[in-house]
């Protein structure tokens, strides 16, 4: 079942967004070759904390990271761990839960570090670029299948692939709420959307082939080939005649 969250509720869902958004705001500028993905999660989990939130991954079905940050071809849960260091060069994803007053905020950002690839910058800039070219249609009366398609569309026609096994999701007092949203699907099919619904829209984009496999400390998905990957997620939610984004 989706929930349509109240008026209340938006506003302290834009309240932990925004401290997510503050996250990123503060990492902006740190990301840089030398610094472990342990350093990256410090830096988040303070910035969490200082604002009166709760890291929400942190011992999620046994997450052990405050955050996750996942470097090339990991597309997504990679474990912080002093020994990850960035390299000149590398893309990071950092991907942010804040849970305040109950309500959680949800967002990702890829982040070169460095001087990066043109390749690696297109990759970054796509992933971006679909997460709004999907939520073009995110109005009350549009169906899912239409975000996930337009997301899937406008990836695929820059030459990149959309893994299966990792989906946005509904989200509200819960981390992962129904419905799940792929990003990839048909438009036309789906629930249809309502005002006051909360989503977490993450496109999470492959250079290569989608295919993924999970490392042996049970979170790490990598791509099977090797090749780059990309992340970028808001939290949003269905107004009147839109969206808006809660994690700003
Ligand atoms: N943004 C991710 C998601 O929505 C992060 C979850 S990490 C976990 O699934 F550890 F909490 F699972
Ligand atoms: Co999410």
């Amino acid at each position: 079942m989706i929930t349509i969250k109240s008026q209340r509720e938006i506003e302290l869902m834009a309240k932990a967004g925004h401290i997510v958004a503050l996250v990123f705001e503060g990492l902006k500028d740190k990301i840089r070759p030398g610094l472990s993905t342990q350093d990256i999660a410090d830096i988040a989990e303070k910035i969490i904390r200082d604002n009166g939130a709760y890291p929400t991954f942190l011992n999620y079905s046994g997450y052990p990271g405050a955050v996750c940050v996942s470097i090339n071809e990991e597309l997504v849960h990679g474990i912080p761990s002093k020994h990850r260091i960035l390299r000149e060069g590398d893309i990071v994803s950092v991907d942010v839960g804040a849970t305040l007053n109950g309500y959680v905020g949800d967002a990702c950002r890829t982040y070169p570090v460095g001087i990066c690839s043109p390749n690696a910058l297109r990759l970054i800039k796509v992933t971006e670029e679909s997460f709004f070219e999907g939520v073009k249609h995110a109005r009350p009366g549009a169906r899912l299948g239409d975000i996930s398609h337009a997301i899937q569309e406008y990836c695929e026609k820059n030459g990149y692939s959309l893994p299966r096994e990792y989906t946005g999701h509904g989200i509200g007092s819960h981390l992962h709420e129904d419905p799940y949203i792929p990003n990839y699907g048909v438009a036309g099919t789906g629930p249809v959307l309502k005002e006051g619904m909360c989503l977490a829209i993450e496109p999470m984009v492959a250079e290569g082939h989608f295919a993924v496999r999970v490392l042996k400390d049970g979170w790490t998905a990598k791509m099977k080939d090797g090749k780059l990957s990309s992340h970028y997620e808001n939290t949003i939610v269905i107004t009147k005649d839109g969206y808006e984004i809660l994690t700003k």
